[in-house]
């Protein structure tokens, strides 16, 4: 038996490409898949980092529970509506860099929209405005949305301006995951090896650490209402 009545719906947006939308999918991927989770990814980017790296893999079409889609372009309606139906756990939605309506409407519908974001002003500048949009658009369909910046491919050390820029951070509207994900070739790996951080022959347990401290976040924003209630 599933452990949720209706599956939930990640999307990873940016109005920037490079980011780590397409890592971090694949991280929280793997967290969910060996938490015993069914997870189906959808690759709407047309750079297709993800479709590549499954439909090229044999390592990763292996991966038990996992399926990969390449998302439409269009009667994106019906899409969602035959989302609604699916027996997956998790739904992860890879969207293009750009800030265009196919990407605002996902990123609007999803139950949570993560936008990495390394330490720097120009990505935090972009994470705001997918902020700002995503507001708006929600504003306008009356719906509630949970967006966080995921602050990604942080340094080992980090300097004075990137304390200071987390500060900032915290001192603004934007909401962020206070678990930060830290340059490592076990991201930048999973990619060329065809496996993910969790499922790799010798994987990297401070990665693995970030990530289930990155899930356990997830997971709480995600707990429906009268669980929260209850709890
Ligand atoms: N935390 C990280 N540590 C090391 N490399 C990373 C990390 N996050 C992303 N990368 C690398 O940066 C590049 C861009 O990441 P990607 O996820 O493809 O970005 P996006 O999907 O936003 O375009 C890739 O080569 C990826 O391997
Ligand atoms: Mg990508």
């Amino acid at each position: 038996m599933s452990h949720h009545d209706t599956a939930k719906f990640i999307s990873f947006a940016s109005p920037k490409g490079g980011v780590g939308k397409s890592t971090s999918c694949l991280a929280i991927a793997g967290a969910l898949l060996s938490a015993g989770e069914k997870v189906h990814i959808i690759d709407f980017d047309q750079t297709e980092t993800i479709w590549r790296w499954y439909s090229t893999s044999p390592t990763a079409q292996a991966i038990p529970n996992l399926t990969v889609e390449k998302g439409p372009i269009d009667n994106l309606g019906n899409f969602i509506q035959e989302l609604y139906a699916t027996a997956t756990d998790y739904v992860l939605l890879d969207l293009a860099g750009a800030l265009t309506d196919l990407t605002l409407m996902i990123a609007a519908f999803a139950t949570l929209t993560i936008t990495p974001a390394k330490v720097s002003e120009p990505d935090i500048i972009e994470a705001n405005k997918m902020a700002q949009k995503l507001h708006a658009v929600a504003a306008r369909l009356g719906k509630p949305i949970n967006h966080l910046i995921l602050l990604n491919e942080v340094p080992g050390i980090i300097s004075k301006d990137e304390v200071d820029l987390i500060k900032q951070i915290d001192d603004s509207n934007l909401r962020r995951f206070q678990t930060l994900i830290y340059r490592r070739s076990a991201y930048s790996k999973s990619f060329s090896r065809g496996t993910l951080p969790h499922m790799a022959e010798a994987p990297d347990r401070k990665a693995l650490k970030e990530i289930d401290a990155l899930m356990n976040e997830v997971r709480i924003i995600l707990e429906p209402e009268q669980q929260k209630a209850a709890a």
